[in-house]
């Protein structure tokens, strides 16, 4: 079988599997109003780690959702294995099963780059009250790249595109942000072990091939500290 990166991440079950980690979700959420009046979404929710800090922080009520069936599966496992009234469904970032003018916040860690992006923002733009924030932490480029480079990068990742910052501040305000705050993250790959060290819900049976995709993203990684970055927006 021919995996893809995504399926790697849900087949070991990488629990907070976005730069930076938990650890950078408690400092962002830190600094914003949050309570149990506050009704949140955690759109690509993979297996679920930030929702249940959210619901088990706050006591709000906290929303989850991806498009894999193996991550909601184990995003569920998790919530009901800590006794939280958390769904996980499975749905599309891009056409999101929620109505308009829902969700006082939304986060969205390290998924929109592997969407639409364009679709993708739109929907939570629609689900979010008009007062409502979005949250995304995403891969952005960061100098000029020849196209085989390119390729080499989207091709493994799937991204549908690879944006400059400038670039997703053009999707958010397009999709009717007016505010965006955007903040620098660079974490070095140790960090990003460590963070996820302790995180992992691994399935049963794990190939060889797995492994080597895990390999392949480090070298990737590696190769492009320079040219890839990782950005906080925080839109409303
Ligand atoms: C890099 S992982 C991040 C998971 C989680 N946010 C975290 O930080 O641990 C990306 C996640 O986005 C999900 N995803 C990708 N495209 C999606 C889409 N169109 N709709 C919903 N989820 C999506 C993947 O299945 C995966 O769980």
């Amino acid at each position: 079988m021919n995996y893809t990166y995504l399926d790697c991440l849900a087949l070991f079950g990488v629990g907070g599997a976005h730069p930076g980690g938990l650890q950078l979700t408690k400092k962002i959420l830190d600094e914003e109003k949050i309570s149990s009046d506050t009704i949140l979404l955690d759109a690509g929710c993979g297996t679920g780690q930030t929702a249940a800090y959210l619901a088990q922080q706050f006591g709000s009520s906290v929303s989850a959702l991806d498009n894999s069936s193996i991550m909601v599966e184990k995003a569920q496992q998790r919530f009901s294995s800590l006794n939280l009234p958390i769904e996980a469904k499975h749905g599309d970032t891009e056409n999101l099963p929620y109505p308009d003018k829902h969700f006082d916040m939304a986060l969205s860690e390290s998924v929109l780059s592997f969407t639409n992006v364009a679709s993708a923002i739109r929907e939570l733009k629609r689900v979010l009250k008009p007062n409502g924030r979005l949250f995304a932490i995403e891969t952005v480029l960061e100098q000029t790249i020849s196209e085989e480079e390119r390729s080499s990068i989207v091709d493994f990742y799937r991204f549908p595109q690879l944006l400059t910052e400038d670039e997703w501040l053009t999707a958010f305000r397009k999709a009717g942000f007016q505010q965006v705050d955007i903040t620098k993250y660079q974490p070095t790959l140790d960090q990003v072990d460590e963070q996820n060290a302790a995180d992992y819900s691994l399935s049963e049976s794990i190939d060889d091939a797995l492994l080597e995709i895990l390999e392949k993203h480090k070298e990737i990684m590696q190769r492009n500290k320079d040219k890839l970055g990782f950005r906080i927006f925080r839109c409303s």
